[in-house]
C-alpha cells in the first residue's frame, strides 16, 4: 500500500519551501522505504531551492539522513526491515564505464529508485540528490542504504550522509592529505569544516582556516584548524603564504563555490601543489586565469564529487572514528529543528549562525 506522509518540497524557483503531503509507492524490486530519524540542512538544499542546481522542480529536499529501513522490494539482499542505516547519494552500479575501469568512486550511474514519489495530485518529484530525506519516510534503491553502528545517534550519524563526507573525503581522498602536509580550507562551513577535521587526522602538520565569519573560525579550531585567516580583514593568499614558510600550502579546499574563492586557491597553493574545488558553483559562473601560471605551477586542479567517497567502504569507517572519539560529529549539529522550520534553517545558514541545523523526526 502506498502510504502518504509528511514532506519538504521546493515548488519553484527561489520560492519558500513548504511542508506537504507526498505519496510513497510501496518499494519495488532493488528499492527500499526508510522512516528518517534525522536529516542535516546542506547549502546544497537551499542551491536546489534557489534553482542553481536544475530546473526539474519540484524537489522533494534533504539528502543528508539516517533512518531505519522500513521495508524492502523483491531481490533486496543487502538490507533489511529494522536496520539503521544512513543514505548514500552514490551508490555504484558496478556496470558503467568508470565501474569497469575500477574507479566506483566516479560512478557515472548511480543506482536511486525507479519509481517516482509524488505530490497527492500525482505530479513526480525530484528528490535532491536521488534521496529526498525532509520527510518521515523516503524511497531510495536498496544500495543506497550503509548499514552503520546504532551507537552512533541519528544527528550526528547522517552528516556523514553529505557534507561530512564530501569535506572529509575532500581532503583525504581527492587532496591525498598526509603526515606533514600543509593544508588550506577555503570556506569553514559544515563541508569546509569536515575537511579541516579529515585532514587533521590525516596527519597534516599545518592547517589554515579561511572564512570570513569569526565563528566559523572559532569551530575551525576545535576541529583541528592551527591557524585561521579572516578573509574580510587579510588577504588569505598572502596570509597562506606567509604561514607556510612563504611557498603556499601543498593542498588548498574550496568549499564555497564562487571563483573570487576559487582564485584564492589556486594562488595559494605551493608549486606542484594540488587545488580541490569541492564548493559547487552557480552556472553562470566563470573564471580566467593566465595560462602560463596553470602550466608553471603544475600540480593538480581536482573537484571532488562527494569527497570521491565509497559509502559502503567510508561510512563505517567514519561512524567508527566518531564513536571512538576521533572525529566530533556533535560538534557539527548546531541546532536541532523540526521539518516545519526549513526556511528558518536557510536563515540561520546564511547567517553564518551554525555548521548544520539538523531536522529530528
Ligand atoms: N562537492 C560536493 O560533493 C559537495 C557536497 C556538499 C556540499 N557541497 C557544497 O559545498 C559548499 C559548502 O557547503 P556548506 O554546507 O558547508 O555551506 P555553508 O554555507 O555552511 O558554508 C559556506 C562557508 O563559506 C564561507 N564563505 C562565504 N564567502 C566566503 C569567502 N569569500 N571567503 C571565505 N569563506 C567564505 C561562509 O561564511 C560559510 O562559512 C556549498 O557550495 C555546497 O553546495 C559540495
Ligand atoms: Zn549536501
Ligand atoms: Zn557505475
Amino acid at each position: 500500500m502506498a502510504q502518504t506522509v509528511r514532506a519538504v518540497v521546493a515548488p519553484g524557483r527561489g520560492e519558500k519551501v513548504s511542508l506537504t503531503d507526498i505519496v510513497i509507492p510501496d518499494p519495488g524490486p532493488g528499492e527500499a522505504v526508510v522512516a528518517i530519524a534525522a536529516c542535516g540542512v546542506c547549502h546544497t538544499d537551499l542551491h536546489y531551492r534557489e534553482g542553481a542546481i536544475n530546473d526539474d522542480f519540484p524537489f522533494l529536499l534533504g539528502h543528508e539522513a539516517a533512518g531505519t529501513v522500513d521495508a524492502v522490494g523483491d531481490g533486496v539482499t543487502g538490507v533489511s526491515p529494522g536496520d539503521y542505516v544512513v543514505i548514500a547519494w552514490r551508490a555504484p552500479c558496478g556496470t558503467c564505464r568508470s565501474c569497469r575501469r575500477g574507479r566506483p568512486w566516479y560512478c557515472f550511474a548511480s543506482e536511486n529508485a525507479a519509481q517516482p514519489m509524488t505530490l497527492t495530485d500525482g505530479t513526480p518529484l525530484s528528490p535532491a540528490l536521488g534521496i529526498g530525506a525532509f520527510c518521515d519516510k523516503t524511497l531510495v534503491a536498496a544500495s543506497q542504504c550503509v548499514p552503520v553502528d546504532a551507537a552512533a545517534r541519528p544527528e550526528a550519524a547522517g552528516l556523514i550522509g553529505c557534507g561530512v563526507m564530501a569535506g572529509y573525503g575532500a581532503a583525504v581522498n581527492t587532496g591525498g592529505v598526509s603526515r606533514g602536509d600543509t593544508v588550506a580550507v577555503i570556506g569553514c562551513g559544515g563541508v569546509g569544516n569536515a575537511a579541516v577535521a579529515g585532514a587533521a587526522l590525516a596527519g597534516a602538520r599545518t592547517i589554515i582556516a579561511v572564512d570570513v565569519d569569526p565563528r566559523k573560525l572559532d569551530w575551525a579550531r576545535g576541529f583541528g584548524a592551527t591557524h585561521t585567516v579572516n578573509a574580510k580583514d587579510t588577504d588569505p593568499v598572502e596570509a597562506i603564504k606567509a604561514l607556510t614558510g612563504g611557498f603556499g600550502a601543498d593542498v588548498v579546499i574550496e568549499a564555497v563555490g564562487r571563483p573570487e574563492t576559487y582564485r584564492q586557491a589556486f594562488f595559494a597553493r605551493d608549486l606542484a601543489g594540488v587545488l580541490v574545488q569541492v564548493g559547487v558553483p552557480a552556472p553562470d559562473m566563470t573564471i580566467q586565469l593566465p595560462m602560463i601560471e596553470l602550466f608553471g605551477r603544475g600540480g593538480a586542479l581536482k573537484s571532488s564529487w562527494y569527497g570521491d567517497c565509497l559509502p559502503s567502504r567510508d561510512f563505517p569507517i567514519l561512524i567508527d572514528l566518531y564513536l571512538r572519539g576521533k572525529l566530533d560529529l556533535d560538534g557539527f549539529v548546531s541546532e536541532t529543528i523540526g521539518l516545519e522550520d526549513i526556511e528558518l534553517a536557510f536563515e540561520h545558514m546564511q547567517r553564518g549562525e551554525v555548521l548544520r541545523s539538523v531536522v529530528v523526526l
